[in-house]
């Protein structure tokens, strides 16, 4: 997939503007707060059809409007397709493709990036939220399907929550068996993208730790049971304890996956600069993963994380996204990458070059 341009409108502090991308390695710079990760941020929206800061509609909008408008124009199954997602303080967000309003569950998956931060620099050692965060963004990219059964399970989880938190356990049953078997299903897909990142993503540890580290990934659910029969039971068993708290114990709500070199835990063990390799080659994995999946390579969004790498990673990461089409933010132009799309950012505007 290719990013040709992007048109942003009172989106965050950029009131208009308009850019054009390029099929390798595009630079955004400037200095602090000027409006880099904003871009960022729009473009990955068109991704996730949320923030990947976490911020709501009203965030995005530029203080003092009441609606916002992001578009992108972009190169996928071989031809040219538009998106534009229009924001309003006082409805729900539109999303547009092709000129047709979609839904997010129909949306979902249509347009491909891999993006890596800072904050996803300690993903090993932060908690288990995040790690399922990251998981069930690549799953809906790869099997849009999966944003479906994903909203299915929270709105179950919830309903079960509100059940207990109440005391009238009447519908219990029929909300328990729901959850065993959404959340089986959860499980079950998160497991299999596990092995599959494990697979893509030991030869990248291997090549940066000089074959000195060998990479492994356990999923780690948070019940025993081995089909939705069981955990159906599991759920009726902890019911009480359940209602005690209001909330549910056990389910893919809980689960995790755990990270090994050479069968050491990265969590407990590992140097920072070994996690920093470990979420780096997640993170090419991921876009390769994607590649196989969907027949074309992502755009990658490297947000600062060129400046949280040593020189080595650096090299690395630059090495395997060669040929790529990647957008990287740095407070200065990289002078190494002559050969880059230079974009400049100032206060909200953007000069091309
Ligand atoms: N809704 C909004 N309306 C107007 N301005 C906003 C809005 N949301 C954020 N901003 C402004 O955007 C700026 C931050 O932009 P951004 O996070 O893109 O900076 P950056 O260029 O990535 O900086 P850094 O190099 O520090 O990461 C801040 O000045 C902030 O006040
Ligand atoms: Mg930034």
């Amino acid at each position: 997939m290719i990013l040709k341009s992007l048109e942003l409108n009172s989106f965050r502090n950029i009131l208009h503007a308009k850019v054009g991308f390029e099929d390798g390695v595009n630079v955004l710079y400037g200095n602090n707060a000027q409006g880099k990760t904003n871009i960022i941020e729009a473009i990955r929206f068109f991704s996730e059809c949320s923030s990947f800061r976490g911020a709501n509609d009203r965030e995005l909008i530029m203080s003092g409007k009441n609606r916002a408008v992001i578009t992108a124009v972009f190169e996928k199954d071989g031809r040219e397709q538009t998106v534009e997602v229009r924001f309003d303080a006082e409805k729900r967000r539109e999303i547009y493709l092709n000129g047709a309003k979609t839904a997010p569950k129909e949306y979902i998956g249509s347009f491909n990036t891999v993006i890596f931060y800072p904050e996803q620099l300690s993903l090993i050692k932060n908690g288990p939220e995040n790690r399922r965060k990251f998981a069930d963004i690549a799953i809906c990219q790869l099997r849009p399907a999966y944003y479906s059964l994903r909203s299915r399970f929270e709105r179950t989880l919830h309903q079960r929550n509100a059940l207990l938190k109440s005391g009238d356990m009447r519908t219990l049953d029929i909300w328990d068996e729901r959850f065993a078997k959404l959340s089986f299903l959860i499980t079950k897909t998160r497991k299999n993208f596990v092995t599959r990142l494990e697979e893509f993503a030991k030869p990248y540890v291997n090549d940066i730790s000089g074959g000195k580290e060998e990479l492994s990934l356990s999923y780690v659910p948070s019940y025993d049971a081995k089909d939705e029969n069981g955990l159906y039971l599991e759920l009726v068993n902890n019911r009480e304890r359940d209602a005690e708290y209001g909330n549910t114990n056990v389910g893919a709500h809980k689960d995790d996956f755990e990270t090994y070199l050479n069968g050491d835990s990265v969590k407990k063990f590992g140097s920072q600069g070994q996690q920093r390799s470990c979420v780096m080659s997640f993170k090419l994995a991921e876009a390769e993963i994607t590649g196989d999946t969907r027949g074309e390579y992502p755009l990658i969004l490297l947000d600062d994380v060129f400046s949280e790498l040593d020189t080595s990673r650096r090299e690395f990461i630059t090495g395997k996204i060669m040929g790529k089409q990647v957008i990287i933010t740095s407070c200065d132009p990289i002078s190494s990458m002559e050969n880059a799309n230079k974009i400049y950012v100032e206060n909200g505007g953007v000069t091309q070059g």
